[in-house]
């Protein structure tokens, strides 16, 4: 154990305010300097971050402030949005993430993403999650993997008689859970979640974030949030991002604080995070 001060090569993490190093931290993101455009705006600003292995990263922060579009850099989904630009540096495990030997592609195979509003395909449970290890040549018994699948998402008791239903029948939460198995099947390391649960009532809520935890014990997980309570109950650590008027008058996005997650929610080292966490301000 390093005492606090001492500094750890590679694994500082820092937010603008308050640059502390955290303890035995097992980098696979690490942020640089991170700026994202879209076109000539300048949504977010300067964001330095490091996620760790298998840590469940919370981001939380006021509507606007640039939690999507950070969360979107992780596996290159920005780069679908037209105009859309980022500049500084994000390394996956220690290799230029926007490198120019890199394929977006096979990035978002290994990084993947659970949206907001559950979004299966229309089609059986079972192609649902069978569709992109198909996609991605997969090897293996198809049935086992599928099980496989929906059995880590904590669904398969509830469908394992309904395979060839179509997905659109099953409950939200359910859709849900469908939509972290089939982001599990084709063996990602990073799953990225962006308000996983706004959509679902508390009990289907308590069930994914149930299923976060246990996750996190074979994947790093980066989940946004506007639930405290919820980066509080299942997170590692948090980001805290607020929006920044500057002197033209224009909103950007800056992480104000990054930290253990116990530290962000008892002691956080900024005004502006303690005003949000205790609802002052947001
Ligand atoms: N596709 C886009 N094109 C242009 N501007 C965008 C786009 N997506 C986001 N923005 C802008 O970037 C800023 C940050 O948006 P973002 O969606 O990342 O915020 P957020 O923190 O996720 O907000 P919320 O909590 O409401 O989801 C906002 O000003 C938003 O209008
Ligand atoms: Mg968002």
């Amino acid at each position: 154990m390093s005492e606090i001060g001492i500094s750890m090569p590679n694994v500082t993490v820092r937010g603008p305010e308050a640059p502390r190093n955290l303890e035995s931290l097992d980098p696979v993101f690490q942020v640089e300097d991170l700026s994202v455009f879209y076109g000539d705006y300048e949504a977010v600003r300067n964001v330095d971050m490091t996620i760790g292995n298998r840590e469940i990263t919370a981001m939380i922060g006021p509507s606007g402030c640039g939690k999507s579009t950070v969360l979107r850099c992780f596996n290159r989904m920005n780069d679908l949005i037209p105009g859309a630009r980022a500049a500084g540096k994000i390394t996956y495990h220690g290799e230029d993430l926007y490198g120019d030997h890199v394929d977006p592609i096979e990035v978002r195979r290994r990084i993947g993403m659970v949206f907001q509003k559950p979004n299966p395909f229309p089609k059986s449970i079972y192609d649902n999650i069978a569709y992109g290890p198909r996609v991605n040549g997969m090897k293996g018994k198809m049935d086992d993997l599928v099980e496989q699948a929906l059995t880590q998402a904590a669904l398969w008791d509830e469908v394992k008689d309904k395979l060839k239903q179509n997905a659109l029948s099953l409950s939200g939460g359910q859709q849900q859970r469908l939509c972290i198995a089939r982001a599990i099947a084709v063996k990602p390391e990073v799953i990225l979640m962006d308000e996983p649960c706004s959509a679902l009532d508390p009990i289907a809520t308590t069930k994914i974030e149930d299923l976060m935890q246990e996750l996190s014990r074979d994947y790093t997980i980066v989940i946004v949030t506007h639930n405290m309570q919820q980066a509080a109950r299942v997170s590692d650590r948090t980001a805290f991002f607020t929006a920044e008027v500057d002197e033209a008058g224009v909103r950007h996005g800056r992480l104000v604080e990054f930290d253990e997650t116990s530290r962000i929610f008892t002691n956080p080292a900024d005004k502006r995070t303690e005003d949000y966490i205790t609802g002052r301000f947001g």
